[in-house]
C-alpha cells in the first residue's frame, strides 16, 4: 500500500519519548460534514458533547502509549496492508451509558473492513503490539458526556466509502485531544 509521511516527527512530539497511538479510517471532508451535522442533533438530544469535525474517524486499533522509535515499523506495517477499502453504511444510532459515549454503527459490517482489521491486528502482534481483546466494534464516536443516552435505534443510513487509512497521534490536552496524522495510506 502507498504511503503518504505527513511529518517525521510530528510538531510536539520532539521531546516526547512515546506518542498515544492509533490506525483509523478517515472520510473526506463532504462525509465528514454528514456525521458532524448528525452528531450535533444526536449531542443536543442526549445532552452531550458533539465530536469536532477532526475528530470523525472509525478506530481500528488503538494502540496506546508507544514509543515514538516504534513509528517507523507501524509506517511499515501500513505499507504491507492490503489497500482495500469497503463501502460502509452507518444506520444504526446507540450509546454506552457507563462512558456517556454515543455512537453511530454500520448494521452489516463488510468481510473486507473485518479482513483489514484481522490483518492489522496480526502484524501488530508480529511487531510485539497486543490489542485489546474485546472483539472489534467498528463505529464512530458521535458524542461524549452524554447525560441522557438514546436507545439503540436505526437511522437514516451515511454511505462512507472508505478510502483513507491513517495513523494517527493524539495528544491529550485539558481542552480535549489533539489528533495530528502520522501517516495515511489509500484505500481503493
Ligand atoms: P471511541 O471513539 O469509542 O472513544 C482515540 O482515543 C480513539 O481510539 C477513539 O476512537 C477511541 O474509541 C479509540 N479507543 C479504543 N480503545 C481505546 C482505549 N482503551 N482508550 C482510548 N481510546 C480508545
Amino acid at each position: 500500500m502507498n504511503t503518504t509521511d505527513i511529518q517525521a516527527v510530528p510538531a510536539g512530539l520532539n521531546t516526547a519519548t512515546t506518542v498515544r497511538a492509533f490506525y483509523a479510517l478517515v472520510p473526506d471532508d463532504a462525509i465528514r460534514m454528514q456525521f458532524v451535522t448528525l452528531a450535533r442533533d444526536v449531542a443536543r438530544r442526549s445532552r452531550g458533547r458533539a465530536i469536532i469535525g477532526d475528530h470523525v474517524h472509525l478506530t481500528l486499533a488503538f494502540l496506546g502509549d508507544v514509543a515514538i522509535s516504534m513509528l517507523p515499523s507501524l509506517r511499515k506495517i501500513g505499507d504491507g496492508l492490503p489497500p482495500v477499502g469497503s463501502v460502509l453504511d452507518f444506520d444504526v444510532l446507540g450509546a454506552w451509558r457507563a462512558s456517556g459515549v454515543a455512537w453511530i454503527a454500520p448494521s452489516v459490517v463488510p468481510q473486507a473492513l473485518l479482513d483489514l482489521h484481522a490483518t492489522l491486528r496480526d502484524a501488530l502482534a508480529g511487531a510485539g503490539i497486543v490489542l485489546d481483546a474485546r472483539p472489534f466494534r467498528p463505529h464512530i464516536t458521535l458524542a461524549r458526556r452524554c447525560v441522557q443516552p438514546h436507545p439503540r435505534a436505526q437511522c437514516a443510513p451515511i454511505r462512507w466509502p472508505v478510502k483513507r487509512l491513517s495513523l494517527v497521534g493524539s495528544e491529550l490536552r485539558p481542552e480535549g485531544p489533539v489528533y495530528s496524522e502520522l501517516a495515511t495510506w489509500e484505500l481503493t
